[in-house]
């Protein structure tokens, strides 16, 4: 069992999946990516999960991420599975289901906590940035269905971050005020927002969305 860190290098894996056999890094190519795992086939929660980011493949490709899940079921299963989510969630699902029978990739993501299920995976979040270095990891438990307004919320925030020397507060969404970097002097703020900097506190500077 692996441990991975936010910086780390997202372990690369070839794998069969509910498309055939598929390498992580290959389908990623040079966007951002997601992989979420599921703790099983033909359960409730995950199938109205998967519905539902399948209805948000659009939001996911406008920021470039590509989608990948993940459960320990067969891709047989995966694909009978999709055809129930597909008629139950009025989508389609087009993006790859990772077959981990092995349990290879939960095991190297660190998907498996053997003491809340020895078998099947948590519900993980992973983000990949096109460098491939791992931004974000969200564990939740099987009980509990993803927000994934949250998930395209911190995508937001993790691209904007990356290109921009800010940060984003709390409850933020896209468009709304954001903080200057604390790296960064009020003074030279200024001359690099143009859009305004206001100062509420010498360690507390808000300024516009740049990307708004
Ligand atoms: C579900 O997806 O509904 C689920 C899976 C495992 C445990 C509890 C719920």
């Amino acid at each position: 069992m692996a441990t991975i860190r936010l910086g780390d290098m997202a372990p690369d894996f070839t794998a069969d999946s509910s498309l055939g056999m598929i390498n992580l890094y290959d389908y990623l190519g040079d966007g951002w990516g997601i992989l979420f795992s599921h703790p099983a086939d033909f359960t409730p929660v995950c199938t109205t999960e998967l519905g539902t980011a399948s209805k948000f493949k659009d939001e996911f490709a406008k920021r470039n991420v590509k989608m990948m899940a993940l459960s320990v079921d067969g891709a047989a299963s995966h694909n009978e599975w999709i055809q129930d989510i597909n008629e139950t969630q009025n989508t389609k699902v087009d993006f790859p289901i990772i077959a981990d029978e092995d349990k290879k990739v939960s095991n190297m993501y660190d998907m498996i906590h053997p003491n809340a299920d020895n078998n099947l995976t948590v519900r993980s979040v992973f983000i990949i940035a096109p460098d491939k270095t791992v931004k974000l990891i969200i564990t939740y438990p099987a009980s509990t269905g993803r927000n994934f307004h949250e998930l395209l919320r911190v995508i937001d925030s993790l691209q904007l971050t990356a290109y921009h020397k800010v940060a984003t507060p709390a409850n933020w969404n896209h468009g709304e005020d954001v903080v200057v970097s604390p790296a960064i002097a009020t003074e030279d703020a200024k001359k690099i927002f143009s859009k305004g900097v206001t100062e509420v506190k010498p360690y507390l500077r808000m300024t516009p969305d740049p990307t708004a």
